[in-house]
């Protein structure tokens, strides 16, 4: 038998390699690889016993009741879980370092603890002083949650096993999770993917949720969440910039309900609390009459959220000019300054672009193209949009504006928060009449981007007008 050959596996997207070299072919990360021992071969301990039992088939007809939930008591995670926890499943969080995980799950599992259900919370990064102190810091100190400070996956599973009605289990970060039995070091894939494996079975065969916390790493050292994603049920991760105070907490994978969803949380001296109105808070600090922004409706997940978005223009020192984006595709900025020369006539090429969406969060609807070039055309004219006024839309490469999906709930949020107007794709009517527009807001159809910009140049013939 050929003899077993060290690899060298990416830590990024777990692509093994058959020599180190710089970057990783399968995802274009540099400096992923790591050397790792191969797993054993020959046949797995299944094929080797033989003789299994036959499988029933059914057909697809039938009744299954909804899987059992655990809520956690906070409505914005238990939203983006799409309403609680599932007994008998494992979801992983994943996120930056510092980003809010250990805080958000000490609290959730607070609250679980709370309503009369056995919670395990496993911390593998901090001393149980440490995790004791926060409890004191977000007034969780009376909980009956049972704690312990673990790293070896024998210990955690043996502990495991003795329990017989435990709801929930944290495991705090799988990454400090490892195995003796393999020669790689904690946080590579092979033991990420290992004690992963090990923990979610044991969910499974005893009936508990499991949840594991993933640290995001740019630098490769520590296996990434992604490695993880097909093995669990649920994927959510906690978004966020360290410099503003919101969190967003976003599911990219969900098997019992709807990925997209998103959660915002507001971190605070004593933990993580809920917004539960993200566009009041998003829209908090917006100063009206100023040029180069634009309020956004957009949508995340089954929810609406308004946003502002912020343009500059400056004349640029020569060179190329500079285009920076701060919470949206820099790819789908140059597609629309593209569209507003060749298509509106502007001529922008000479200045700096500066797009930034306020408030830290990031949108990846094409919906935000109508309001993001409000926000330019505004800049660039130096005309302040209508205050009161809301913009969605998709542009095309023709500078033709596109229909979105939801248009309508985009609508009653803007009308709940007071504005009083959209600029929005024109509505075409499915099987009959556009649905009514909520009440008090005036809807201005726009077919072109030519026409949005014909609207900023027309305020200017006003003011100019209007001057003695
Ligand atoms: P943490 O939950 O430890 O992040 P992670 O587990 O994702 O690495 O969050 C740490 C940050 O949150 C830290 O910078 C301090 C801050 N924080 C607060 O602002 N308020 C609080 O009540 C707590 C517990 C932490
Ligand atoms: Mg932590």
């Amino acid at each position: 038998m050929a003899k077993d050959k060290t690899r060298f596996v990416c830590q990024s997207c777990g692509a093994a390699h058959p020599k180190w070299q710089g970057r990783c072919e399968a995802c274009g990360e540099w400096n992923t690889l790591a050397e790792e021992a191969p797993a054993p071969r020959g046949p797995g301990p299944a094929a080797k016993a033989g003789g299994g039992r036959r499988v029933e088939f059914v057909g697809l007809k039938g009744s299954s009741a909804p899987p059992p939930r655990i809520p956690t008591g906070i409505a914005e995670l238990d939203r983006v879980l799409g309403g609680g926890l599932v007994a008998a499943s494992a979801v992983l969080v994943g996120g930056d370092p510092g980003i809010g995980k250990s805080t958000i799950l000490l609290q959730a599992a607070a609250r679980v603890a709370a309503a009369g259900r056995r919670v395990l919370y496993v911390s593998g990064e901090e001393a149980v002083e440490q995790v004791r102190l926060r409890a004191g810091r977000l007034g969780l100190t009376e909980s009956p949650m049972a704690l312990a400070a673990a790293t070896a996956l024998r210990d955690i599973v043996a502990s495991l096993e003795g329990e017989n009605d435990a709801a929930l289990v944290v495991i705090d970060s799988i990454q400090t999770v490892w195995l003796d039995a393999l020669d790689s070091a904690p946080g590579t894939v092979a033991q990420v993917r290992a004690c992963a494996a090990e923990l979610i079975r044991l969910a499974k065969a005893r009936g508990f949720a499991i949840v594991l916390v993933g640290h995001v790493t740019k630098e490769g050292t520590l296996a990434g969440p992604r490695v993880l994603e097909h093995m669990v049920d649920a994927t959510l991760y906690f978004e966020g910039d360290r410099g503003h105070q919101f969190r967003i907490l976003r599911a990219v994978k969900n098997r019992f309900g709807a990925t997209d969803e998103i959660g915002v949380f507001e971190m605070t001296g004593t933990g993580l609390m809920e917004v539960a109105n993200p566009s009041a808070l998003f829209l908090a600090e917006r100063r009206g009459n100023v040029s180069g922004s634009a309020v956004f409706a957009g949508i995340e997940g089954t929810r609406p959220v308004l946003v502002e978005i912020q343009a500059l223009l400056s004349p640029s020192s020569g060179g190329s000019p500079r285009r920076q984006v701060v919470g949206w595709d820099s790819g789908r900025l140059s597609m629309l300054l593209a569209v507003l020369e060749s298509r509106c006539g502007m001529s922008l090429g000479q200045n700096d672009v500066y797009l930034n969406i306020a408030g830290g969060l990031r949108i990846n609807e094409p919906a935000a193209d109508l309001a993001v070039a409000a926000a330019l055309v505004s800049a660039a004219t130096d005309r302040p949009t209508d205050p009161d006024r809301v913009y969605f839309g998709e542009v095309g490469l023709s500078g033709e504006v596109r229909q979105v999906a939801q248009a309508e709930a985009r609508l009653r949020e803007a009308a709940k928060l007071g504005f009083t107007a959209a600029t929005l794709p024109r509505r075409v009517a499915r099987g009959g009449k556009a649905a009514a527009p909520p009440e008090g807001i005036a809807l201005a159809e726009t077919g072109h981007m030519a026409d949005l910009v014909a609207v900023f140049a027309e305020k200017t013939v006003k003011r100019d007008r209007a001057a003695p």
